[in-house]
Protein backbone atom coordinates (compact mmCIF):
# COMPACT_ATOMS: atom_id res chain seq x y z
CA UNK A 1 0.00 0.00 0.00
CA UNK A 2 1.58 3.55 -0.61
CA UNK A 3 0.76 4.97 2.63
CA UNK A 4 3.96 7.37 1.92
CA UNK A 5 2.99 10.72 3.12
CA UNK A 6 3.71 10.67 6.83
CA UNK A 7 0.31 12.28 7.91
CA UNK A 8 -1.52 9.58 6.12
CA UNK A 9 0.80 7.16 7.57
CA UNK A 10 -0.47 8.49 11.32
CA UNK A 11 -3.78 8.51 10.14
CA UNK A 12 -3.86 4.74 8.87
CA UNK A 13 -2.36 3.41 12.30
CA UNK A 14 -5.51 5.56 14.46
CA UNK A 15 -7.55 4.21 12.07
CA UNK A 16 -6.15 -0.06 12.27
CA UNK A 17 -6.73 0.72 16.05
CA UNK A 18 -9.62 1.83 16.34
CA UNK A 19 -11.20 -0.67 13.35
CA UNK A 20 -10.08 -3.57 15.64
CA UNK A 21 -12.53 -1.89 18.68
CA UNK A 22 -14.98 -1.39 16.05
CA UNK A 23 -15.47 -4.29 14.86
CA UNK A 24 -15.95 -5.99 17.72
CA UNK A 25 -18.41 -3.83 18.93
CA UNK A 26 -20.38 -4.50 15.53
CA UNK A 27 -20.54 -8.37 16.31
CA UNK A 28 -22.17 -7.62 19.73
CA UNK A 29 -24.91 -5.47 17.78
CA UNK A 30 -26.97 -8.84 16.57
CA UNK A 31 -27.02 -9.89 19.87
CA UNK A 32 -28.13 -6.48 21.37
CA UNK A 33 -30.55 -6.56 18.81
CA UNK A 34 -32.67 -9.36 20.01
CA UNK A 35 -32.80 -7.99 22.96
CA UNK A 36 -35.68 -5.46 24.50
CA UNK A 37 -33.14 -3.08 25.46
CA UNK A 38 -32.07 -2.71 21.82
CA UNK A 39 -28.34 -1.37 20.69
CA UNK A 40 -29.75 2.64 21.33
CA UNK A 41 -26.46 3.24 24.01
CA UNK A 42 -24.14 0.32 23.03
CA UNK A 43 -24.06 2.54 19.26
CA UNK A 44 -23.43 5.48 21.05
CA UNK A 45 -20.47 4.38 23.60
CA UNK A 46 -19.26 2.72 20.49
CA UNK A 47 -19.23 5.98 18.53
CA UNK A 48 -17.32 7.23 21.72
CA UNK A 49 -14.58 4.54 22.17
CA UNK A 50 -13.99 4.60 18.32
CA UNK A 51 -13.07 8.35 18.74
CA UNK A 52 -11.11 8.33 21.78
CA UNK A 53 -8.53 5.10 20.29
CA UNK A 54 -7.99 7.29 17.39
CA UNK A 55 -7.84 11.04 19.08
CA UNK A 56 -5.35 9.36 21.40
CA UNK A 57 -3.32 8.17 18.82
CA UNK A 58 -3.30 11.31 16.75
CA UNK A 59 -2.69 13.42 19.98
CA UNK A 60 0.03 11.17 20.50
CA UNK A 61 1.62 11.56 16.99
CA UNK A 62 0.72 15.59 17.00
CA UNK A 63 0.05 16.94 20.69
CA UNK A 64 -0.47 20.59 19.41
CA UNK A 65 -2.80 19.48 16.37
CA UNK A 66 -6.17 20.63 16.31
CA UNK A 67 -8.90 17.95 16.07
CA UNK A 68 -12.79 18.53 15.16
CA UNK A 69 -14.31 15.22 15.70
CA UNK A 70 -18.18 14.37 15.91
CA UNK A 71 -18.76 13.41 19.07
CA UNK A 72 -15.80 14.97 21.06
CA UNK A 73 -15.96 18.37 19.04
CA UNK A 74 -12.95 20.46 19.02
CA UNK A 75 -9.94 19.64 20.55
CA UNK A 76 -6.34 22.83 20.54
CA UNK A 77 -9.48 25.15 19.37
CA UNK A 78 -6.48 27.38 18.25
CA UNK A 79 -4.54 25.34 16.28
CA UNK A 80 -6.61 26.08 12.71
CA UNK A 81 -3.43 25.47 10.83
CA UNK A 82 -2.91 21.43 11.04
CA UNK A 83 -6.14 19.82 12.03
CA UNK A 84 -7.34 16.32 12.10
CA UNK A 85 -11.24 15.91 10.75
CA UNK A 86 -12.80 12.22 12.50
CA UNK A 87 -15.95 10.68 11.68
CA UNK A 88 -15.59 7.67 14.18
CA UNK A 89 -18.33 5.85 12.34
CA UNK A 90 -20.00 7.06 9.59
CA UNK A 91 -23.14 5.25 9.05
CA UNK A 92 -24.36 4.85 12.33
CA UNK A 93 -28.08 4.18 11.30
CA UNK A 94 -26.71 1.08 9.60
CA UNK A 95 -24.71 -0.25 12.06
CA UNK A 96 -27.24 0.10 14.42
CA UNK A 97 -29.12 -2.30 12.07
CA UNK A 98 -26.38 -4.55 11.80
CA UNK A 99 -26.16 -3.31 8.36
CA UNK A 100 -22.26 -3.98 7.37
CA UNK A 101 -21.97 -0.30 5.54
CA UNK A 102 -20.47 2.50 7.89
CA UNK A 103 -16.41 3.38 7.70
CA UNK A 104 -14.19 5.19 10.32
CA UNK A 105 -13.32 8.95 8.14
CA UNK A 106 -10.17 10.84 8.65
CA UNK A 107 -8.80 13.76 6.91
CA UNK A 108 -6.15 16.21 7.19
CA UNK A 109 -6.30 19.90 7.11
CA UNK A 110 -3.66 22.71 6.35
CA UNK A 111 -4.80 26.52 5.92
CA UNK A 112 -8.98 25.17 5.59
CA UNK A 113 -7.39 23.36 2.53
CA UNK A 114 -7.60 18.85 3.44
CA UNK A 115 -3.97 17.20 2.15
CA UNK A 116 -5.00 14.08 2.71
CA UNK A 117 -7.68 11.12 4.36
CA UNK A 118 -8.60 7.81 4.88
CA UNK A 119 -11.91 6.48 4.68
CA UNK A 120 -11.96 2.91 6.24
CA UNK A 121 -14.58 -0.04 6.04
CA UNK A 122 -13.82 -2.53 8.06
CA UNK A 123 -15.89 -5.04 7.55
CA UNK A 124 -15.33 -5.33 3.57
CA UNK A 125 -11.68 -4.29 4.10
CA UNK A 126 -11.65 -1.50 2.02
CA UNK A 127 -9.81 1.39 2.28
CA UNK A 128 -10.14 4.44 0.62
CA UNK A 129 -6.93 7.04 0.94
CA UNK A 130 -5.89 9.85 -1.10
CA UNK A 131 -2.83 12.31 -0.66
CA UNK A 132 -2.77 15.31 -2.37
CA UNK A 133 -1.11 15.34 -5.67
CA UNK A 134 -0.39 11.40 -5.52
CA UNK A 135 -3.55 9.99 -6.44
CA UNK A 136 -6.13 8.10 -4.69
CA UNK A 137 -6.32 4.45 -3.75
CA UNK A 138 -8.52 1.52 -3.01
CA UNK A 139 -6.68 -1.04 -0.88
CA UNK A 140 -3.56 -1.62 -3.53
CA UNK A 141 -5.21 -0.02 -6.77
CA UNK A 142 -5.30 3.17 -8.12
CA UNK A 143 -8.85 4.38 -8.37
CA UNK A 144 -10.90 7.16 -10.83
CA UNK A 145 -13.90 8.29 -11.39
CA UNK A 146 -15.75 6.46 -13.99
CA UNK A 147 -16.16 7.86 -17.65
CA UNK A 148 -19.78 7.72 -17.87
CA UNK A 149 -21.37 10.39 -20.02
CA UNK A 150 -24.41 10.77 -19.82
CA UNK A 151 -26.66 11.80 -17.01
CA UNK A 152 -29.47 9.86 -17.88
CA UNK A 153 -27.30 6.67 -18.14
CA UNK A 154 -25.81 7.47 -14.67
CA UNK A 155 -25.93 5.25 -11.27
CA UNK A 156 -26.23 7.91 -8.19
CA UNK A 157 -26.43 8.11 -4.73
CA UNK A 158 -27.73 10.75 -2.31
CA UNK A 159 -28.88 10.80 1.20
CA UNK A 160 -31.38 12.41 3.75
CA UNK A 161 -33.38 14.55 4.37
CA UNK A 162 -32.69 13.38 7.90
CA UNK A 163 -35.59 13.64 10.84
CA UNK A 164 -34.77 17.06 11.70
CA UNK A 165 -34.84 18.70 8.65
CA UNK A 166 -36.36 21.85 7.76
CA UNK A 167 -35.97 21.63 4.34
CA UNK A 168 -37.71 18.11 3.71
CA UNK A 169 -39.91 18.82 1.19
CA UNK A 170 -37.04 20.69 -0.98
CA UNK A 171 -35.05 17.71 -0.71
CA UNK A 172 -37.31 15.44 -1.89
CA UNK A 173 -38.63 17.88 -4.74
CA UNK A 174 -34.87 17.41 -5.64
CA UNK A 175 -34.38 13.68 -5.44
CA UNK A 176 -38.08 13.54 -7.81
CA UNK A 177 -36.72 15.95 -9.99
CA UNK A 178 -33.53 14.01 -10.68
CA UNK A 179 -35.50 10.58 -10.89
CA UNK A 180 -37.42 12.01 -13.57
CA UNK A 181 -34.35 12.57 -15.93
CA UNK A 182 -31.75 9.46 -15.18
CA UNK A 183 -32.82 5.63 -15.87
CA UNK A 184 -31.93 4.07 -12.85
CA UNK A 185 -33.47 4.25 -9.45
CA UNK A 186 -30.71 6.27 -7.04
CA UNK A 187 -29.50 4.97 -4.12
CA UNK A 188 -29.49 5.46 -0.69
CA UNK A 189 -26.54 3.65 1.04
CA UNK A 190 -26.64 5.19 4.53
CA UNK A 191 -22.85 6.20 4.49
CA UNK A 192 -22.11 9.91 3.10
CA UNK A 193 -18.41 8.86 3.35
CA UNK A 194 -19.04 5.84 1.38
CA UNK A 195 -21.40 6.82 -1.25
CA UNK A 196 -18.61 9.82 -1.95
CA UNK A 197 -15.62 7.32 -2.08
CA UNK A 198 -17.97 5.11 -4.31
CA UNK A 199 -18.06 8.11 -7.00
CA UNK A 200 -14.23 7.99 -6.36
CA UNK A 201 -13.99 4.08 -7.64
CA UNK A 202 -16.14 4.63 -10.42
CA UNK A 203 -18.54 2.69 -8.72
CA UNK A 204 -21.69 5.33 -8.72
CA UNK A 205 -21.04 8.47 -10.89
CA UNK A 206 -22.51 11.64 -9.14
CA UNK A 207 -23.71 11.77 -5.27
CA UNK A 208 -25.15 14.80 -3.82
CA UNK A 209 -26.46 16.04 -0.56
CA UNK A 210 -27.83 18.55 1.50
CA UNK A 211 -27.25 19.00 5.51
CA UNK A 212 -23.98 17.28 5.52
CA UNK A 213 -21.70 17.76 8.21
CA UNK A 214 -18.21 18.73 7.55
CA UNK A 215 -16.49 15.57 9.17
CA UNK A 216 -19.10 13.46 6.89
CA UNK A 217 -16.95 14.04 3.79
CA UNK A 218 -13.70 15.63 4.98
CA UNK A 219 -11.05 12.66 3.85
CA UNK A 220 -13.96 12.41 1.14
CA UNK A 221 -12.71 15.56 -0.75
CA UNK A 222 -9.43 14.79 -1.00
CA UNK A 223 -10.23 11.29 -2.06
CA UNK A 224 -12.87 12.66 -4.65
CA UNK A 225 -10.53 15.04 -5.98
CA UNK A 226 -7.46 12.58 -6.52
CA UNK A 227 -9.56 10.44 -8.43
CA UNK A 228 -10.08 12.94 -10.81
CA UNK A 229 -13.94 14.03 -9.90
CA UNK A 230 -15.41 17.11 -9.54
CA UNK A 231 -16.46 18.19 -6.26
CA UNK A 232 -18.84 21.54 -5.66
CA UNK A 233 -20.25 22.81 -2.68
CA UNK A 234 -23.32 25.32 -2.66
CA UNK A 235 -25.70 27.15 -0.77
CA UNK A 236 -22.53 28.00 1.99
CA UNK A 237 -23.66 29.15 5.10
CA UNK A 238 -20.71 31.31 6.33
CA UNK A 239 -21.81 31.45 9.75
CA UNK A 240 -22.03 28.18 10.21
CA UNK A 241 -19.15 26.34 8.13
CA UNK A 242 -19.33 23.20 9.45
CA UNK A 243 -22.75 22.12 6.86
CA UNK A 244 -21.70 21.20 3.80
CA UNK A 245 -24.04 20.62 0.39
CA UNK A 246 -22.25 18.84 -2.12
CA UNK A 247 -22.45 17.69 -5.86
CA UNK A 248 -19.86 15.57 -6.48
CA UNK A 249 -19.26 13.44 -9.58
CA UNK A 250 -17.37 12.49 -13.08
CA UNK A 251 -16.43 15.69 -15.07
CA UNK A 252 -18.30 14.33 -17.78
CA UNK A 253 -21.79 14.39 -16.33
CA UNK A 254 -21.08 17.28 -13.51
CA UNK A 255 -22.68 20.09 -15.35
CA UNK A 256 -26.24 18.44 -16.07
CA UNK A 257 -26.05 17.15 -12.45
CA UNK A 258 -25.65 20.74 -10.96
CA UNK A 259 -27.94 22.59 -13.76
CA UNK A 260 -30.78 19.60 -11.99
CA UNK A 261 -29.76 20.13 -8.39
CA UNK A 262 -29.69 23.90 -9.06
CA UNK A 263 -32.98 24.61 -10.46
CA UNK A 264 -33.83 24.46 -6.74
CA UNK A 265 -31.42 27.08 -4.95
CA UNK A 266 -33.45 29.75 -4.00
C1 LIG B 1 -24.73 10.32 8.47
C2 LIG B 1 -24.43 9.52 7.21
C3 LIG B 1 -25.63 9.53 6.29
C4 LIG B 1 -26.05 10.95 5.94
C5 LIG B 1 -26.29 11.76 7.21
C6 LIG B 1 -25.07 11.74 8.11
P1 LIG B 1 -23.56 9.54 10.74
O1 LIG B 1 -23.59 10.34 9.33
O2 LIG B 1 -23.33 10.01 6.52
O3 LIG B 1 -25.34 8.88 5.07
O4 LIG B 1 -27.23 10.88 5.18
O5 LIG B 1 -26.56 13.10 6.81
O6 LIG B 1 -25.34 12.47 9.29
O7 LIG B 1 -24.59 10.18 11.63
O8 LIG B 1 -23.89 8.13 10.45
O9 LIG B 1 -22.17 9.78 11.21
CA1 LIG C 1 -21.28 11.10 9.54
CA1 LIG D 1 -20.77 9.61 12.93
Amino acid sequence: MRLNSPKLNIIYKACMKSAKSLIRDFGEIEKLQVSSKGPGDFVSSADKRTEKIIIDELLKAHPDYGILSEEAGEINKNNKDNRWIIDPIDGTTNFLNGIPHFAISIGYEEDNEIKCGIIFDPIKNELFFADKGNGAFLNNSRIRVSKKKNLEDSLLVTGGPKFSSKIKEKILKEYSDVSLEINAPIRKFGSAALDISYVACGRFDGYWQRELNYWDIAAGIIILKESGGFIEHFNKDDLNPIKRNIIASNDNIHKNLVGLIKKNIE
